[in-house]
């Protein structure tokens, strides 16, 4: 089978397709053929080297897919074959075929296309995730979405929308903000033309927000912690500004953490605020977490209000253009790639 291997730690130059063996899937596990990509941030930093727990390459990368089941390990009772499925592993989904442990893969409503589905759960379970199980986001409450015409961005304002919160976007471009408004906005902040901390500040008279949902991390932390109101939660879930356009910039990622001054956890009770962070990245071991919250999704899917983000769409043979859209923000909503149509 094709896949896309990284040859070494770097930029998107160093994924190259290569003709490597379909994998077999071991006890548990369901066999799939890759439909589409979705792409995510965590790809980049996985192609990156950054996660302490990456493999040394050559390695496969990817973590989201859409796809029919191939085969089915002996065990497994949840899927007979042939289904239509979209999954979640830690690795190997940047291929033609990946195996992974079944209880990670879930049915594709039928209403849901192959791009879509490869563009649904990531997205969805952060938003979800961040906002209504550790945030738990009200209605009427202030809400800041950094990153907003992102993947995991459009699905947190759709997600913010339904539950009533007032909902202030930051994002580096007009259309970007356009798109996030589109999806249910209602305050538009173009960091690149003004302090999204005074803007905000000056928006609510001199108040802050309620919840914050920070994937940048850096300076954009320092400054989002202080517009947090009393009772305020925080949730910290990428730090994206490490990154530049190529390889991983250690000046920057150098400078983004110093900017992030440790928390001593006592100072949070005086301060009346709390923070969150999580990983999605690492789900081994938390099957009934992901059959629960799949399902919660797919329930507003299904309501019609979240709606999965199709970008920008690539073919196979351009995986290196599909990462470099991504890592340099040229991206709006999700980034797929097709491996078969
Ligand atoms: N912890 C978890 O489990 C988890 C799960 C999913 C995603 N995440 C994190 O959430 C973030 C969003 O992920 P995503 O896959 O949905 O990506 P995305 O938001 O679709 O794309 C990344 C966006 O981040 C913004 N950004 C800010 N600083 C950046 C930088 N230095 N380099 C590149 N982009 C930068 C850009 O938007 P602007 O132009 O508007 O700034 C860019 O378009 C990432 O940080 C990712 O690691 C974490």
């Amino acid at each position: 089978m094709r896949a896309a291997v990284v040859s070494r730690y770097g930029g998107p130059e160093v994924l190259e397709l290569r003709d490597v063996p379909v994998p077999q899937p071991g006890p548990g596990q369901i066999l799939v053929r890759v439909r589409s990509i979705g792409l995510n941030f965590a790809d980049i930093f996985g192609r990156l080297g950054v996660y302490p727990d990456t493999p040394d390459p050559p390695f496969i990368p990817g973590l989201e897919f859409s796809g029919d089941v191939a085969a089915v390990a002996p065990d497994v009772t949840k899927f007979k074959g042939r289904e239509r499925v979209m999954g979640y592993c830690r690795l190997g989904s940047h291929a033609e075929y990946v195996a992974l442990n079944s209880q990670f893969a879930t049915p594709i409503p039928s209403s849901m296309t192959y791009e879509q589905g490869a563009a649904f759960l990531a997205a969805g379970l952060s938003a979800h995730h961040g906002i209504v199980r550790l945030a738990n986001l009200r209605k009427g409450e202030r809400f800041l979405i950094h990153a907003a015409a992102g993947g995991v961005g459009l699905a947190a304002v759709q997600i913010a929308r339904e539950i009533g919160a007032e909902i202030f976007a930051t994002a580096g471009t007009d259309e970007k903000l356009r798109v996030a408004r589109e999806y249910g906005a209602d305050h538009l902040i173009n960091y690149n033309n003004a302090d999204f901390a005074q803007e905000i500040r000056r928006i609510t008279n001199g108040g802050g927000v309620d919840v914050v949902m920070d994937s940048v991390g850096g300076d954009v932390y320092k400054k989002s912690w202080q517009l947090l109101e009393k009772m305020g939660r925080y949730v910290l879930y990428g730090v994206s500004s490490v990154t530049g356009k190529g390889a991983i910039s250690r000046i920057r990622a150098a400078a983004a953490f110093a900017s992030m001054r440790p928390l001593l956890p006592y100072s949070l009770i005086s301060a009346n605020k709390g923070i969150f962070g999580f990983n999605l990245g690492t789900l081994a071991g938390k099957e009934t977490y992901f059959a629960e919250a799949a399902r919660e999704i797919l329930l507003l899917y299904n309501a019609g209000t979240l709606k999965p983000v199709v970008g920008r769409v690539f073919v196979f043979d351009d995986i290196v253009g599909a990462h470099t859209c991504l890592q340099t923000r040229q991206s709006i909503g999700k980034v797929v790639v097709n491996v078969a149509v």
